[in-house]
């Protein structure tokens, strides 16, 4: 790249490169030149610019130089008091701000249907979660954030919360009234940690959809990595608040990331963020253009229908609803068997997420659908669970043991059926989204191994592990 004027971080390692450096330092591969052949061609590049800590590139963690520059810029631009960069995704951003402002035994407020992150972020800081639950949204048919009168009553009932947490937007970009929840929790002076993982690309001025930072929250993750043009694990942490204590997020940041930060992973942060800084109104229309043409040649697959992009809405997301008692599973399968690789299945829903420019050859994804089309008259139809399954026993949950007491206690693994009404010692997790449908510390609910028999009837992947093998409890 000829001109890397405005992002300095890249031109410092363009500049470097130019210099063709002799390294004695690490990574092993030497520039790219100690490496092998088989695959040499297709990490060449990358490697060129995978360097490390050496005079001119700056240390993430003392930051004077290039990446200084290139962490200011970030600020400027997300208009925010400090930005930083993580090079561990989201999951790093959420268990820093966990841990920079909640410490063991505080009570903290957090939306139930978070990322796993915020739970092990939790866990690790021996906080005592009070879990609000969502709302379910019958218009999109899935569990979206808790309400603010949920909110208000948790707040009404525990004195000294030390935080809220919650997730802004969902997985499926759907946004809601963020700014009135932030003002109940600074009413009462409490910080607001937002999970915006999914919500870099607010910042663009031609995205309806505000930023949790413009809403006046306090701290704010992001993977850039996930809408905007950066590599995997690229996020941004944003401080923008007097209410949270910077050297305490600065010593937990370089406590929880690797103290050798990928370079090219921090070089496309400050790249994303210049695309973003760049990006022109002209781009923005030729996108929704683009982004309607892909739903019109959607709409065409028989068995599904595409959800409406509301003002709550995230329009680079398109989810697809099945229709017709079709499995969104079997439709997933078709379209990935043509070639088609969505983000992610449910039992009912089908999530694609398109990136900021047009790169969809339309007349390819036509052949597509209409090959799905043929395949699926020919599938048996099969029963989706459009209907709501009730997961949350009251609007305000406690876990039945304190993180630490956890930490001695005896478990086992126990039958699904067995394991109603023990106390689950283990998240279980469908994946993806990433979010615990049991909660370690948690009562196990007849109704969320119902539920758990549902998905995996339906297929869907489990972390921690074979959920059919049962579920780790405490004795
Ligand atoms: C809501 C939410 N938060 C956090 C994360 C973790 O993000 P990352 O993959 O950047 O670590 C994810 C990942 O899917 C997510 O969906």
């Amino acid at each position: 790249m000829e001109d890397s004027q405005g992002i300095p971080l890249l031109h410092k390692l363009i500049e470097h490169k130019k210099k063709n450096p002799i390294s004695f330092h690490v990574p092993g591969h030497k520039n790219g030149q100690v490496f092998p052949s088989h695959s040499e061609d297709l990490f060449k590049s990358i490697l060129s610019i995978d360097l490390t800590e050496i005079t001119e590139l700056d240390d993430l963690y003392v930051p004077e130089g290039a990446i200084k520059q290139a962490q200011i810029l970030a600020a400027e631009w997300f208009q925010v008091d400090a930005s930083y960069f993580l090079v561990n995704g989201s999951t790093v951003g959420n268990l820093i701000m966990i841990m920079a402002t909640c410490g063991p035994g505080d009570l903290v407020l957090v939306q139930r249907n978070c990322h796993k992150s915020i739970l092990n972020g939790l866990e690790l800081s021996g906080a005592k979660p009070i879990f609000l639950t969502p709302e379910y949204d019958t218009e999109v048919n899935r569990y979206g954030a808790p309400s603010t009168k949920t909110l208000e009553e948790a707040i009404h009932k525990y004195t000294n919360i030390k935080a809220l947490i919650l997730t802004y937007p969902d997985y499926f970009g759907r946004t809601y009234p963020l700014k009135e929840k932030i003002e109940l929790a600074h009413a009462q002076k409490i910080p607001v940690l937002i999970d915006e993982a999914h919500g870099v690309h607010f910042s663009l001025p031609f995205i309806d959809q505000p930023s949790a930072i413009e809403l006046g929250a306090d701290i704010v993750v992001q993977s850039a990595h996930k809408m905007a043009p950066a590599m995997t694990m690229a996020a941004y942490l944003h401080i923008n608040s007097a209410y949270v204590n910077k050297e305490r997020v600065e010593h937990y940041y370089q406590m929880l990331q690797s103290s050798s930060p990928s370079y090219p992973i921090m070089a496309s942060l400050d790249v994303a963020r210049f695309y973003l800084q760049n990006f022109k109104a002209e781009q923005m229309t030729n996108l929704q253009e683009s982004i309607d043409l892909i739903k019109n040649e959607l709409e065409a697959c028989d068995y599904v229908k595409v959800l409406e992009t509301t003002s709550l809405d995230d329009p680079l997301k398109i989810t697809l609803e099945t229709i017709n008692g079709v499995s969104a599973r079997e439709v997933a399968r078709l379209f990935e068997k043509e070639g088609i690789y969505p983000e992610l299945v449910t039992t009912n829903q089908i999530l694609l997420i398109v990136g900021l420019e047009p790169y969809i050859d339309l007349e390819s994804l036509k052949k597509s659908i209409k090959s799905v089309n043929k395949q699926l008259i020919l599938q048996p139809k099969h029963d989706t669970i459009n209907k709501y399954t009730e997961l949350f026993i009251s609007k305000i949950q406690t876990l039945h043991y304190a993180y630490n007491e956890m930490r001695s206690m005896e478990t086992k693994i126990e039958k699904l059926e067995e394991a109603i009404g023990e106390v689950a010692a283990e998240q279980i997790i469908p994946y993806p989204p990433g979010i615990p449908l049991i909660a370690k510390g948690e009562k196990i609910t007849k109704n969320q191994v119902d539920h758990i028999v549902e998905l995996l009837n339906k297929g869907v992947s489990f972390q921690p592990r074979d959920v059919k093998k049962g579920i780790r409890i405490f004795l």
